[in-house]
């Protein structure tokens, strides 16, 4: 039976949350492996809408299990607030995994990103302020606080003090604020201590047997290709590898295990944050795409920065991940345009490239050079097979489809369970 990766092929918000739903009934385990609250995975369920940060979407299936992985950044507040906010609803949360290995996000992490972003002024990143840089930086200098460590009073306190030992020295003498106290910070921690504990587990042997048993297991991409610390557009990424290639590490499952990728790819493109965005739009076309799209971001509610669809990142999402398919969604949203420009190359100091440019200025100046698909105008809401979509409808699915190297299974026209086609199954 399958291991799958399910990522975002752009620069996040592609509908994560809902193919990951959308598949949870059929799969025994679904795993985060990377990022942490800095997500907004909206699944809307029926007439309820939920909002996931931390939590796997998997996490609304009966009968799935779901892990947040070594490779993830766990706030323990957050977690547990996102854990009884569902419980509230009456989604039963018992069977949550978590990674003693996960390192956890303590609140002068939080302190620390906003402090820095503020420092950087007009070279901000746009983090999301939830702490996600500094905690990646202190596992890669070794002085992370892990899940595990709520359990040993006396090493927590160590490792907090290690910490912050620098920390308070930056923040008193470079940026003018109070220093945090270990001891405070360890009490919260050890606050939140015993209602996680139930939840941890040794999750990459737990996954592996899984694997080995023959279960269904799906690995869910939080953020990006483009957002990738690697593989995006640094510096404006997130910390983390939200590639394929990340499911392995921060889930500890080898690559051979792996049997599909499938990449999250939206019918046009949107970004939240600071960075370069080629197709990006300006006018009328991009408000409408942000009202019609709801383009508002659920972890921040910033506004998302919308563009027309970007072939050349789908491509480079296709050749980084190895993805086998792409899930189209949002295709209802293009519903009315009459011809709907599409970016199939880029033009950078007159010259013409079809390849992403590895060099970050050369990215910059990039111009995209668009091809015009004519548009459709019938509601593609109700559409149950790839038949019921308007000619041109189809014509732009298979248009996109051949430009980035992989082929579509599935195509969201509106954001509920049913509201998909399926071309070929994934499982
Ligand atoms: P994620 O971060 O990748 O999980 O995506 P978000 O949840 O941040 O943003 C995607 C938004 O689009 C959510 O509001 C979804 O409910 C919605 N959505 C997902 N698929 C579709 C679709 O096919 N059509 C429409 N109209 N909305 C969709
Ligand atoms: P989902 O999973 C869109 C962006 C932030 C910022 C950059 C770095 O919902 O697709 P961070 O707080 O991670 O250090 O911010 O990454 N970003 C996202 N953009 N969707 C997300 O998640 C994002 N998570 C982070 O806006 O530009
Ligand atoms: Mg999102």
């Amino acid at each position: 039976m399958p291991a799958l990766v399910l990522l975002g092929a752009q620069w996040g918000d592609e509908g994560k949350g809902k193919a990951t739903d959308l598949l949870g009934g059929s799969v025994d385990y679904v795993v985060r492996y990377q990022g942490g609250n800095n997500a907004g995975h909206t699944v809307v369920v029926g007439d309820q809408k939920y909002a996931l940060h931390l939590l796997p979407s998997g996490i609304l299936s009966p009968g799935c299990t779901p892990v947040i992985g070594n490779g993830v950044v766990v706030d323990p507040s957050v977690l547990l607030s996102e854990l009884s906010g569902l419980e509230e609803r009456g989604v039963d949360t018992s069977k949550l995994l978590v990674s003693g290995n996960a390192h956890l996000i303590t609140p002068y992490h939080a302190t620390l990103d906003k402090t820095t972003e503020r420092f950087l002024g007009k070279r901000k990143i746009g983090t999301t302020g939830r702490g996600i840089g500094p905690t990646y930086a202190d596992k890669i200098n070794r002085v992370g606080i892990r899940v595990q460590d709520l359990f040993d009073e006396s090493i927590l306190l160590q490792k907090v003090e290690a910490a912050l030992d620098f920390k308070n020295q930056v923040l008193a003498k470079l940026y003018n604020r109070r220093a945090i106290s270990a001891q405070q910070v360890v009490e919260e921690l050890l606050g939140y201590a015993g209602q996680i504990e139930k939840y941890v587990a040794d999750t990459t042997l737990v996954l592996n047997r899984a694997i080995d048993d023959d279960k269904v297991v799906l690995f869910e991409g939080g953020q990006g290709t483009l957002l990738d610390v690697d593989h995006g557009t640094y510096p404006f990424v997130t910390s983390s590898n939200p590639t394929a290639g990340g499911a392995c590490t921060g889930a500890g499952v080898g690559p051979t295990k792996i049997s599909r990728v499938i990449g999250i790819l939206k019918a046009y493109t949107t970004r939240v944050g600071a960075g370069p965005f080629p197709t990006e739009l300006f006018d009328e076309d991009g408000e409408a795409l942000r009202r019609i799209g709801g383009e508002f971001g659920v972890t921040t509610g910033r506004n998302r920065r919308c563009g027309w669809f970007d072939a050349v990142i789908a491509r480079y999402a296709t050749r980084v991940n190895g993805l086998t398919d792409f899930f189209l969604t949002k295709l209802d949203v293009l519903t009315g345009w009459e011809r709907i420009p599409v970016c199939v190359a880029y033009e950078i100091e007159g010259e013409r490239t079809t390849e992403l440019p590895y060099n970050q200025s050369d990215f910059h100046h990039a111009k995209p050079v668009y091809e015009y698909l004519p548009g459709w105008s019938e509601d593609i809401t109700k559409a149950k097979t790839f038949a019921d979509l308007p000619r041109n409808a189809q014509a732009y699915v298979r248009a996109l489809e051949e430009m980035s190297g992989a082929p579509v299974s599935a195509i969201g026209v509106g954001p509920g369970r049913d509201e998909t086609i399926e071309i070929n199954a994934f499982l």
